[in-house]
């Protein structure tokens, strides 16, 4: 796939006036009507202040969680969203409380150039994960343009995303285009050594973006609730930790293959043990610290330990080229936080190229940005995408980007 062939709104020469539909990815954290962590909006706001600027009437759609459908639960409403949104641009905005349908085009009949509306959760309605024909095409017949600026839903073939497309010029944002552009520089030129650190609690969910960079990358390190597959299939005793039995031969197979295609996968030596997820597994006062050949049965392990922060960091400094995806530990636990945040802060310091995706990773360099007083360096691209990102890493087509025009 390669974002250089597709159009994006940058190409369009006649948008001024024009009604944009665009598809964002609002998908943030709500916690009592109120916006949490507003990283997504704000990363829409180029794209959406380029069409003010063009005298745009302003049509976005998000998805909002996954609501289970036929419940049109509250939480999963963006009105909370558009009330932020006021906060952050110099225009109107204006909510529909449904996605299709006579109330949205009544909005839309009344919008004036550089104001905004933002239609309810594509989710509630039943065609949008369908990628419903008929939803795609009434979608479309509410605009002149279709841009999708959503990447995190990049890897959806819904209705918003795919189906739209389909009817009416479609063209990437300005977030998507920047995120392509960082993604695709990694893949296609990366400086070497290149380091793929990879943590988040299942391997089922990361296998094959692992696979796909044994023999790219020159040293996977491998941390989090996923590393205790990987110990087992070595023949260490794992006590009570996190495990896919359904993996060991994935697992296997990748190890012996990165073996031949001279990449060295590193498993923590050492971890933070608890009985359970809520019961440290206490010496002076702190968790315990074990050698990975050495969890007790009654335990399991919740962070990597010293040891293991010292190999890892040690493999930062070598790299030249860095991706990172999900968490060391339970991190969101004080007592198990300090091996992701280590990670974090030492990405921070070596300000090399460097991609970072996942909900969890870029919380934790969040945290860290903002525990140590420290600034993001531009050589670090934090990606907007959980899933959209690993996707495109591990080398599949987006259907999102898919779908959207090429270049003449
Ligand atoms: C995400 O949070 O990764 C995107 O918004 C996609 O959400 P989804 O996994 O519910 O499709």
């Amino acid at each position: 796939m390669d974002s250089e062939r597709k159009m994006s709104i940058m190409d369009i020469n006649d948008l001024e006036n024009k009604k944009v539909l665009v598809r964002v990815d609002f998908n943030v954290p709500i916690k009592d009507g109120v916006v949490k962590d507003d990283t997504r909006i704000r990363a829409a706001l180029p794209t959406i202040n380029y069409l003010i600027q063009k005298n745009c009437k302003i049509i976005l759609m998000s998805h909002l969680g996954r609501p289970k459908l036929p419940d049109i639960e509250k939480k999963y409403s963006l009105e909370p969203v558009a009330e932020h949104l006021k906060n952050l641009v110099d225009t109107d905005v204006f909510f529909s409380p449904e996605l299709v349908g006579e109330e949205t085009r009544a909005l839309i009949s009344k919008l004036k150039p550089k104001q905004i509306l933002l239609l309810e959760n594509t989710r509630y309605n039943p065609g949008e994960t369908k990628n419903d024909p008929e939803l795609g095409k009434e979608l479309a017949s509410l605009a002149d343009y279709f841009v999708n600026d959503a990447f995190g839903t990049l890897h959806r073939a819904h209705a918003s995303t795919v189906g739209v497309a389909k009817h009416l010029t479609a063209v990437a944002g300005l977030l998507v285009k920047k995120e392509i552009d960082a993604l695709d520089s990694f893949l296609k030129n990366p400086e070497k050594p290149v380091l793929a650190i990879f943590g988040g609690a299942k391997v089922s969910d990361k296998i094959k973006i692992i696979n796909r960079f044994i023999g790219f990358a020159d040293y996977i390190a491998i941390g989090g609730g996923m590393a205790f597959t990987f110990l087992k299939s070595k023949g260490n005793p794992i006590g009570k930790s996190l495990v896919e039995d359904s993996m060991l031969n994935e697992v296997e197979n990748a190890l012996q293959t990165a073996k031949s295609k001279n990449t060295e996968i590193h498993v923590p030596k050492d971890f933070k043990i608890g009985h359970d997820l809520d019961t440290p597994f206490l010496e002076n006062n702190m968790p315990k610290v074990v050698n990975a050949d050495s969890i007790p049965n009654d335990a399991m392990g919740l962070d990597i330990g010293p040891q293991t922060i010292s190999d890892f960091n040690d493999l930062i400094d070598k790299a030249h080229s860095i991706f990172w995806n999900g968490p060391m530990g339970v991190f969101e636990n004080p007592l198990y936080k300090e091996g992701t945040l280590s990670i974090a802060e030492k990405l921070l310091q070596k300000k090399t190229k460097t991609i970072i995706g996942g909900g969890d990773s870029v919380y934790a360099l969040n945290m860290t940005l903002k525990e140590k007083g420290l600034s993001l360096p531009p050589e670090i691209h934090v990606s907007t995408g959980g899933g959209a990102t690993l996707e495109y890493m591990a080398g599949n087509v987006l259907p999102g980007l898919e779908a959207l025009d090429n270049l003449a």
